[in-house]
């Protein structure tokens, strides 16, 4: 699943374990074995059933005798760090209750009002252009920007988070790039500590759980992995869909036909959910080993023979796009609201894009965890730069402690030293001030 057969055509490869039963043996990166399974029944056998299969990679056995060579790509995603994602039962309670009780806390027309002056921002860098490419200049920078908001940064901890986490996905510099990430998480909650605001950060803070910093760290870090992803995939993936013949192009697609279209044919997430047996387990004729990775194929399970039906009709609910079970996306309101906020956005402030390439020719990104494109260059009549300003200077101000980059006061620490380099964030936090 790392070479480019897998990242041309990813369905070929699932059809092909299919033929083995409802899952069978893969190589996620070289040296890296794992059962994939492609059986929506089985996947949910496996993602509902926590007693038989952990979560938990220290249980991983061909890691723990040092056949996974350590510099394998695959162990950013897979390797166990203490969130919701690797752990099991009461500690997996407790993380996730303090996840799913922030995200209940979320405004949806609140965030709708988030979504829209990021959106507006980004089609003003390249609006005059009257070319760009969705995917980087605008899928991409969309969730950076708007975790920077709703996790309530100041602009120089806004800056350093895009950055960084830009550099990490990228896999550029990781080592820095890491290490700058949990120097400005901390940094963000020791201010949040002292000044606690309306923002994912504090409400994670004030969590009856009592999270310690380090664990708020590393579900903050989590939060934005777990969501910048499938977040640009999401919005990437349906505005090609409705560019496409398939789309406006021909049919007159709405959004969230294009939305459902994406979530069932290529989800955001294709294959993830790395469980460990606790014991060998048949999985209808195929032994999935103890303490060895069983992944979900998300994209597999909803392509299976059984589902056409509901496939066919776009049933919402039986997909697995958001996976199932104890560890299923907590984030699925708030995802979708910020998916269709962008959608909405971009195509009414530009309303003839059309894509510059055709679809035989778009780059896919490698790797085993998600089929997603590279770029999606487009085309559209120029138009000035001044979407933003307007959208400010007609929406109601915002209340002082709402408005981002708020807490100048609350950061001591940098008074006297140089002003940073300004960055997307800080530019984005003094449009927010107009
Ligand atoms: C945009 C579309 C999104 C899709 C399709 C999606 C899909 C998924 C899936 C399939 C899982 C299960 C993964 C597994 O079992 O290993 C998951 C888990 C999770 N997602 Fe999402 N997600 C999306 C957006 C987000 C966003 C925006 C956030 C947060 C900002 C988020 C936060 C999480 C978290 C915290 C988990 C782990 C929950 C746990 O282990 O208890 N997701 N998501």
């Amino acid at each position: 699943m790392f070479d480019g057969t897998f990242t041309a055509d990813p369905q070929q490869i699932y059809d092909r374990v299919r033929a083995h039963g409802p899952a069978g043996p893969v190589e996620l990166a070289p040296g890296v074995d794992a059962t994939l399974v492609v059986e929506h029944e089985t996947a949910l056998r496996v993602l509902q059933n926590p007693s038989l299969f952990a979560r938990d990679s220290r249980r991983w056995k061909a890691l723990n005798e040092g056949r996974v060579p350590l510099d394998s790509p695959i162990l950013a995603m897979m390797a166990y760090r203490p969130n919701c994602l690797f752990t099991d039962g009461a500690v997996h309670l407790r993380l996730r209750q303090a996840v799913t009780a922030t995200f209940d806390r979320l405004n949806m027309t609140r965030l709708r009002r988030d979504v829209e002056p990021i959106a507006d921002f980004l089609i003003d860098q390249f609006s005059e252009r009257g070319r760009a490419d969705l995917i980087n200049d605008y899928a991409k920078m969309l969730p950076l920007l708007l975790f920077n908001k709703l996790f309530g940064c100041p602009a120089d901890i806004g800056d350093s988070l895009t950055g960084s986490l830009g550099a990490l996905f990228d896999g550029i510099d990781v080592q820095r790039a890491n290490a700058e990430l949990t120097a400005s998480l901390m940094r963000l909650i020791s201010i949040k500590r002292r000044q606690p605001a309306d923002d994912v950060t504090s409400w994670l803070i004030q969590h009856p759980a009592g999270l310690t910093d380090e664990e708020l760290k590393d579900q903050l870090v989590m939060l934005m992995g777990a969501g910048f992803e499938p977040q640009r995939n999401l919005i990437g993936h349906a505005l090609h869909l409705l560019l496409s013949k398939e789309g406006s192009g021909g049919s007159g697609m709405l959004i969230e036909e294009a939305i459902d279209h994406v979530l069932w044919h290529n989800p955001p997430i294709a294959n993830y959910a790395a469980h460990f047996p606790l014991r060998d387990v048949d999985l209808g004729g195929v032994i999935a080993e103890a303490n060895s990775p069983v992944v979900i194929s998300f994209a597999g399970a909803n392509s299976d023979p059984a589902l056409k039906e509901a496939r066919e009709s776009h049933n919402k609910g039986a997909h697995l796009a958001w996976g199932a079970g104890p560890h299923s996306c907590p984030a699925k309101d708030p995802a979708l609201v910020i998916a269709i906020t962008a959608i909405e956005r971009i195509l009414n402030a530009l309303p003839d894009l059309a894509l510059t390439v055709p679809d035989e020719q778009l780059q896919w990104r490698p790797g085993p965890f998600q089929h997603a494109l590279a770029a999606l260059p487009v085309r559209f009549s120029p138009t000035p730069a001044t979407r933003m300003v307007a959208a400010l200077q007609t929406a109601a101000p915002l209340p002082p402690a709402e408005q981002p980059g708020a807490p100048a006061a609350a950061e001591p620490e940098r008074q006297g030293q140089p002003a940073p380099k300004r960055g997307f964030w800080s530019t984005l936090v003094d449009l927010f001030r107009v």
